[in-house]
C-alpha cells in the first residue's frame, strides 16, 4: 500500500473521504499522517478519532514561508510518503516543495478547471452562468490549481443555488472523486509524464455523476 500524507486546513471532509476509502483492505493506499497549517483545523481531531498521528505547523510559528516549509518537509521525511494529499490545504506550496514531491502531489479544487481556480469558485461560477459545475483532482504543478487533471465530475447548477448550496452539491462528488483519483494513481494507472496525465487505458469515472 502506498504512504499518503494528507494536508488539511479546514474541515477535513475529503481527507475523511480518503481515509474510509483506505479502510477498505484492497484499497491500494493508506493514510499515515495528516498535516495542517492551522492547528484549529477541524479536521485534525477527526484524524485523531481514527487513529491517524496529527502535525499543525501554524505559520505564524515560522520566520518566512521557507522555514515553515523546511519543517513540513522535515517532519515529512520522517512519514516516507510515496504521494501527498491537498485536501482543502489552503496554501501555495513553493516551487523547490513540489520538485522534492515531482507527480506525486495531488489537489482537489471544486471547480471544473481549468475553470474558475482561486478562491470563490463557486460564486463565480453562478456569476458566469454555468449550468454545470463540478471538481477536478490534478498533479500539483507550480500555478495554484493547476497541473494536469486526473477526475473530474460534473453536478448542475439550480436556479436557485447560492455559493453554499452548490459548494455542498460539488462536495458530495468530491467524495467520490479523491478516492478514485487516488486509487488510480496508487495503482499507477495515471502518472504525470512531461507535464501531462498519462493512463495505459480508459480509466472508470466517478458513478452517477
Ligand atoms: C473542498 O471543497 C476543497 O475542494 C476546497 O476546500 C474544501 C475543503 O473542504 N479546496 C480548495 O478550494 C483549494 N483551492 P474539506 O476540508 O471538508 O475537505
Amino acid at each position: 500500500r502506498k504512504r499518503v500524507v494528507a494536508f488539511i486546513s479546514g474541515g477535513g471532509s475529503n481527507m475523511l473521504a480518503l481515509a474510509k476509502a483506505a479502510a477498505a483492505p484492497d484499497f491500494p493506499a493508506e493514510i499515515v499522517a495528516v498535516f495542517s497549517d492551522k492547528a484549529e483545523a477541524g479536521g485534525l481531531e477527526k484524524a485523531a478519532a481514527l487513529g491517524i498521528p496529527t502535525r499543525a505547523f501554524p505559520r505564524r510559528d515560522f520566520s518566512g514561508k521557507e522555514a515553515h516549509e523546511a519543517a513540513i518537509l522535515a517532519a515529512l521525511d520522517a512519514h516516507a510518503p510515496d504521494l501527498i494529499c491537498l485536501a482543502g490545504y489552503m496554501r501555495l506550496l513553493s516551487a523547490a516543495f513540489i520538485a522534492r514531491y515531482e507527480g506525486r502531489i495531488l489537489n482537489i479544487h471544486p471547480a471544473l478547471l481549468p475553470l474558475f481556480p482561486g478562491l470563490d469558485t463557486h460564486q463565480r461560477a453562478i456569476d458566469a452562468g454555468m449550468r454545470i459545475a463540478g471538481c477536478t483532482v490534478h498533479f500539483v504543478t507550480e500555478g495554484m490549481d493547476e497541473g494536469p487533471s486526473i477526475v473530474q465530475a460534473a453536478v448542475p447548477v439550480r436556479p436557485d443555488d447560492t455559493a453554499g448550496t452548490l459548494a455542498a452539491r460539488v462536495l458530495t462528488v468530491e467524495h467520490r472523486s479523491y478516492p478514485l483519483a487516488l486509487r488510480l494513481v496508487a495503482e499507477g494507472r495515471v502518472r504525470m509524464e512531461g507535464g501531462r496525465a498519462v493512463a495505459d487505458g480508459p480509466l472508470p469515472s466517478v458513478e452517477g455523476a
